[in-house]
């Protein structure tokens, strides 16, 4: 018995076809991933199947059996379908319980919200599938582990049997992914199905039975996870043979261009997350830091960056201080920045596509002339940037919000990239994108490390880091706690294990 068909399901907007007839069947208690590039149309193909939009007429959509139109989200949750999005939808304000029950609460007389039936409810369900959440918590200072979660249990307070997960692991730490690898058994087991977008293969490999291809909008092929391997699944995705190894020459160090020493930074409620951390960066080479979420990187990118104080140390920039200098002259003195937070702080999601590329240039020339701003060259570098990226689709009218995921991310990148910058910070540059779009991004990091750029990479992929570096730093509450060359990491036979130790406390 299959819990959802479509049948020649499109989706157009204006006159682009982000779905393209596509039929699929997803069988009851299966998960069953959903691939594609970025900008596929999955996540189009998810809000038509949690009734965000309509599809085009033609299209069908079958629930164990039965005919439906699904006009809107409460029909789609009426017949048990939940859905947490790729871009989180909580409330940041109001605490866990509010978030879950929002919209269903349950009443007492008078319609006073009954909290005790709901906090009772919500810890069962927390219990029955482990989650261990404390119901009171408030959204905004919990970790995205926990708001992932929270998304999962409201879906389940609303007695989804369907389950629509669109990217859960694209900003989870590795532990994270490990307990949310045990809540989707846990779901099996007490025969939910769930369809579950993902850009990690391995993942699909992981918890997926069936998985559905869909290329440029298109149904590609339905095959068993079992009976494939990962190789095979970017095969069919991208349309050719991707290569899943960063292949990169030995660096060339030049002098050291970035040198931070000593440095201090407190967090909003003044506990010190940087603490007496140092670390020197050279023309032409890739530093990666390892660590787990939560050990200081964050708070170390926004001091890097301007985006809060110092307590004490420096950050020299070519020999010059930039500690507490503002954004804006932290960046024109040639430090670029990707941003672990796309939407909040790499874009303006209401702003076109073309001035997001413009952002902290805009009043420069060639794009402002005498306080006059020339759009015409803002056209020309924003097509030229979403060429040379394969930015999709090619409409720099858009506004940012209106682009995928993964596409947002890449104009990022472009803008980022493009500005020639004597130092990138990259915190997490790849979340979010598929594997074709990280070996060309991973390639455009090197070239941009071979131009003599000095790059320092951040991310709690291990993978990325050990793959992308050529040498390593490993960060634990809020210092470097060891030092990896770049002929450990060639040399080293367990180097994963090695750095992973590390990480989890060990000393050099
Ligand atoms: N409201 C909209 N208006 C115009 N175009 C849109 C709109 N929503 C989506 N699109 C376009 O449809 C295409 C498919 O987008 P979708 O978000 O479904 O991709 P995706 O497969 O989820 O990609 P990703 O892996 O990057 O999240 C994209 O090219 C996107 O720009
Ligand atoms: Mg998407």
């Amino acid at each position: 018995m299959f819990a959802l068909e479509l049948k020649n399901i499109s989706k157009t907007f204006g006159s682009f076809k982000a779905n393209d007839g596509i039929s699929l069947s997803v069988k009851c208690g299966e998960v069953h991933a959903i691939l594609g590039e970025n900008g596929a149309g999955k996540s189009t193909l998810m809000k038509i199947i949690f009734g965000l939009y309509q599809p085009d007429i033609g299209g069908e959509i079958f629930l164990k059996g039965q005919k439906v139109t699904i006009s809107n989200p409460r029909f789609a949750i009426k017949n048990g379908i939940g859905m947490v999005h790729q871009h989180f939808m909580l409330v940041r304000p109001f605490s866990i319980l509010q978030n879950i029950i929002l919209g269903v609460e349950p009443r007492k007389w008078f319609g006073i919200v009954d909290y005790k039936a709901a906090r009772k409810q919500v810890n069962e369900l927390s219990k029955t599938y482990n989650f261990n959440i404390e119901p009171d918590r408030i959204v905004e200072t919990i970790s995205v582990g926990m708001q992932q979660k929270v998304e999962i249990i409201k879906t389940l307070y609303r007695n989804a049997e369907l389950i629509i997960l669109d990217e859960p692991t694209a900003s989870l730490t590795p532990q994270e992914v490990l307990d949310f690898y045990r809540i989707v058994e846990n779901l099996k087991r007490l025969g939910k199905t769930i369809i579950i977008i993902t850009h990690k293969l391995h993942e699909i490999k992981e918890i997926a039975d069936r998985c559905t291809i869909i290329r440029k909008g298109q149904f590609i092929e339905t095959v068993d996870v079992s009976s494939t391997s990962e190789e095979e699944l970017a095969a069919k995705m991208v349309g050719r043979i991707v290569d899943l190894k960063v292949s990169k020459s030995n660096a060339n160090p030049g002098e050291i261009i970035f040198s931070v020493k000593d440095l201090c930074v407190l967090n909003d409620k003044l506990f010190l997350k940087v603490n007496h951390f140092n670390l020197d960066l050279r023309r032409g080479e890739i530093l990666g830091l390892a660590g787990i979420d939560g050990n200081g990187q964050r708070e170390l990118v926004e001091a890097l960056s301007g985006l809060r104080k110092i307590k004490s140390g420096s950050i020299k920039l070519n020999n010059r201080e930039i500690s507490n200098l503002t954004p804006r002259q932290i960046y024109e003195s040639k430090l670029a920045m990707i941003p672990e937070d796309r939407q909040r702080r790499g874009l303006v999601l209401d702003f076109q596509v073309k001035d997001n590329f413009v952002l902290q240039r805009i009043e420069k020339s060639p794009f402002s002339h005498y306080g006059f701003i020339i759009t015409r060259e803002i056209e020309k570098f924003a097509d030229t940037m979403m060429e040379r990226f394969d930015i999709r689709p090619r409409n720099i009218e858009l506004n940012a919000r209106n682009l995928s995921g993964g596409n947002q991310q890449k104009i990022i990148l472009a803008r980022e990239i493009a500005n020639n910058p004597d130092v990138l910070i990259a915190f997490q540059p790849t979340r979010g994108l598929d594997v074709g779009a990280i070996e060309y991004i991973h390639q455009e990091l090197i070239k941009l490390r071979d131009q003599g750029k000095a790059i320092l990479l951040i991310s709690y992929e291990l993978d990325e880091v050990i793959n992308l570096s050529d040498r390593i730093a490993v960060i634990i509450d809020g210092a470097v706690s060891a030092n990896l060359s770049e002929e450990t990491l060639a040399t080293h036979k367990n180097i994963k294990e090695h750095i992973g130790l590390f990480m989890a406390g060990g000393k050099a």
